[in-house]
């Protein structure tokens, strides 16, 4: 696979160390509250699984699903393919997301989940790209600024595949206009 990177963004041990800063900061935050994390199917699997493991505090864990269609293109069309399994209702919710790129899929839903009856719903993302944003919004965790380029690893796919990288790197051009 790693003919196909052009250069990495981040490397294995860069990751771990911002997910442990923001496992400290989020215990922090979220001292005495009732937490549950929810990861953001299919791209913040690994995130999510590494970053409850740096919580110090207790915390429930679920996913929620939704995709927009296309491989690299945001389409705007969203479609829920995984509701919660664990009630929202009076929870204080940390979203946790791969990448935070239009904003639309996170805008829906941090919606959705107010309107479910959360106490406060905050944002998680490993990555942000602000240049992209189309939507007013802003991620209360960052784990690293991005630019526009199309990445992969470390949960982040395209068309299904890459997502096992232990590392965020720019996906070579010549692999998705074959
Ligand atoms: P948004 O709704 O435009 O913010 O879309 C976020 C979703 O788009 C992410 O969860 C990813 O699935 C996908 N996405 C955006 N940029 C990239 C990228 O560079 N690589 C892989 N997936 C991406
Ligand atoms: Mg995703």
């Amino acid at each position: 696979m790693l003919q196909d990177i052009e250069r990495i963004v981040l490397t294995e041990s860069q990751i771990a160390d911002i997910v442990a800063g923001m496992g400290k900061q989020i215990s922090s935050d979220y001292q005495g509250k009732d937490l549950l994390v929810v990861g953001v199917l299919n791209g913040a699997v690994f995130l999510t699984a590494d970053l409850v493991r740096a919580l110090t505090i207790p915390c429930q864990m679920d996913f929620i699903g939704v995709s927009s269609y296309g491989d690299t293109a945001v389409s705007g069309t969203l479609r829920m393919t995984k509701d919660l399994s664990v009630s929202p209702k009076g929870k204080h919710i940390l979203l946790v997301e791969d990448v935070l790129d239009t904003g639309r899929t996170l805008l829906h839903l941090k919606q959705y989940l107010t309107e479910q009856g959360a106490e406060s719903v905050k944002i998680c993302t490993m990555l942000d790209k602000a240049e992209a944003h189309q939507v007013q919004i802003t991620a209360d965790y960052v784990g690293a600024a991005a630019d526009n380029a199309f990445v992969v690893g470390y949960g982040l796919d395209y068309a299904q595949r890459y997502r096992n990288l232990p590392y965020i790197g720019v996906l070579r051009p010549a692999v998705y206009q074959k």
